[in-house]
């Protein structure tokens, strides 16, 4: 697929398909199409056939004025008093994407100038206009022997009067992002007899292989336990699949990298705390965490940017044989503090902090950011829309909800007060790895944060955000991936 961005006048443009969104009554159509065509629409929204309801297509064919086969109408449900917002537009890139994938077009452009999210400029507009866009195209097809067939469509323009060089940088940006976003929902989404921690290295060597900027470290689950990773090894022991520590090193190591670091529980049964059966099988995407660090590390190999991050991937699949760590059993973790596994269904905390001690350890980063999967309670929290962010420094956690609410994958802060530390009191070891049924995600990174004193840490718990759940809805999201990178591009926090 072809992406451009340009500032040509729609009615020069030679293309299958031209979008153009409009709000209700059409009151955004000046400037959109020349006289003529807008005389038509004007007519079609007099007589009632458009309203510019939210999601009405309106298809027309050899359209007045116009070079195109096709003008697309979208209606964006908007009037002049409701301005759009960041939610709204992105969601608009998967209406115009599904109206061109459904004609036999070839080529297309989406005319954006007519479209104003409040507070943002237009460079804006093209970079979110095309990482939705491109990330709109994704489809999962992999284990389907007779796979629906692939729209035509192999190149798409988006026309803005933005700068013409910000515009193009913007346009590769997004494109980047989406490119990223595309490798986090294949690993997500691949099955977990195909995706175990050893894959998931091989992943990680071969995107190294891909961009030569790229170096990745693999460490074995028998060196972990040479290491002293007790945590890491409680929790890869019970499987067949050997556990993986996976390092993506961008940039200069010396300088005090950002470090990102992810759960990837490529399946979670709960261990020897075994889970309900009932939807079980989405504990594939236990390891959403992972693969958003593996897709953050693609865009910006994507973007060659010049910026300093190790990706840290804590991989081992939670599994229930003769080797299970059971609840009851002590281990020493990297760090030297002494966990009580009283719930062998908390595992993420328990791959998470070897990993966390690790990385500051040896790369002394300027920020430490964690993303996992990591509580049910989350979901309850804040359901699918946002994810849980909690940190130990202020700054660090408004730079990432900024991050967020830039591109629309919203994060929401919760407190990480030191009034919940007691939950996780155990009576034989230094802590406990649960904190009884109160704030959930609140004592998971409580216990996270035992590990990252000596760091600006923050943790993102994705547990609702990284998938959408159930039935032929089932999908990966790609997410936190436009949150993590512009996080990063915008200096991490510093
Ligand atoms: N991977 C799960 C969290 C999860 C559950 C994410 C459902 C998304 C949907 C995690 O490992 C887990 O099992 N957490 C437990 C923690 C509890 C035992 C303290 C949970 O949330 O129930
Ligand atoms: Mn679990
Ligand atoms: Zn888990």
């Amino acid at each position: 697929m072809e992406y451009a961005v340009s500032n040509i006048a729609t009615q020069d443009l030679d293309v299958d398909s031209l979008v153009v969104c409009l709000h209700k009554d059409a009151s955004n159509l000046a400037g959109a199409v020349p006289e003529a065509t807008q005389a038509t629409i004007k007519a079609l929204v007099e007589a009632g056939d458009f309203t510019g309801k939210k999601q009405q297509v309106l298809t027309l064919f050899s359209p007045e004025g116009l070079k195109v086969k096709r003008l697309i109408l979208i209606g964006t449900g908007v009037d002049e008093n409701t301005p759009l917002n960041i939610v709204a537009f992105t969601k608009l890139a998967t209406e115009v994407q599904k109206a061109v994938a459904n004609t036999g077009s070839q080529s297309a452009a989406w005319f954006i100038d007519n479209l104003q999210v409040e507070g943002q400029d237009k460079t804006w507009h093209v970079r979110e206009a095309s990482r939705t866009l491109a990330d709109a195209q994704y489809r999962y097809t992999h284990y389907k022997s007779k796979p629906a067939p692939a729209p035509k469509v192999n190149n798409w323009q988006i026309i803005s009067h933005a700068d013409k060089n910000r515009a193009a940088l913007a346009l590769k940006e997004g494109v980047a992002v989406a490119k990223g976003m595309a490798l986090t929902k294949d690993l997500a989404n691949c099955p977990p007899n195909d995706c175990f921690p050893e894959i998931l290295a091989e992943q990680a060597l071969a995107l190294a292989e891909e961009y030569p900027a790229l170096k990745v470290k693999i460490i074995t689950e028998e060196e972990a336990f040479d290491m002293g990773m007790g945590a890491f090894c409680a929790v890869a022991q019970g499987s067949e699949n050997e556990g993986r520590i996976i390092i993506f090193e961008y940039g200069d190591m010396k300088a005090s990298p950002a470090a990102l670091v992810g759960k990837g529980i490529t399946f979670d049964t709960g261990g020897i705390s075994l889970k309900p059966g009932a939807g079980m099988d989405e504990m594939k995407y236990d390891m959403g965490g992972a693969a958003s660090v593996f897709g953050t590390i693609k865009a910006l190999c994507e973007l060659n940017a010049p910026v300093n991050v190790v990706g840290l991937v804590v991989a081992a699949e939670n599994m229930p044989d003769g080797s299970a760590t059971r609840p009851g059993d002590i281990v020493t973790t990297l760090s030297g503090q002494t966990v009580e596994i009283l719930n062998t269904d908390a595992e993420g905390r328990l791959v998470l902090c070897d990993g966390l001690t690790y990385v500051q350890q040896e790369y002394s980063p300027s920020v430490v950011v964690d993303i996992a999967t990591l509580t049910g309670a989350c979901v309850i929290a804040l359901g699918a829309h946002a994810h849980g962010v909690m940190a130990n420094d202020a700054e660090l956690a408004h730079a990432l909800l900024e991050a967020g609410d830039n591109t629309g994958d919203r994060g929401w802060p919760l407190p990480l007060w030191d009034d919940y530390q007691q939950q996780l009191d155990s009576p034989f070891a230094d802590i406990a790895n649960i904190g009884g049924r109160e704030a959930g995600t609140i004592t998971a990174a409580c216990f996270l944060s035992r590990f990252t004193k000596e760091a600006r840490w923050a943790h993102l718990d994705i547990a609702g955000t990284a998938w959408v759940s159930g039935g032929m809805k089932k999908a990966a999201t790609g997410r936190p991936v436009p949150l993590l990178t512009r996080f990063v591009l915008d200096g991490a926090g510093q």
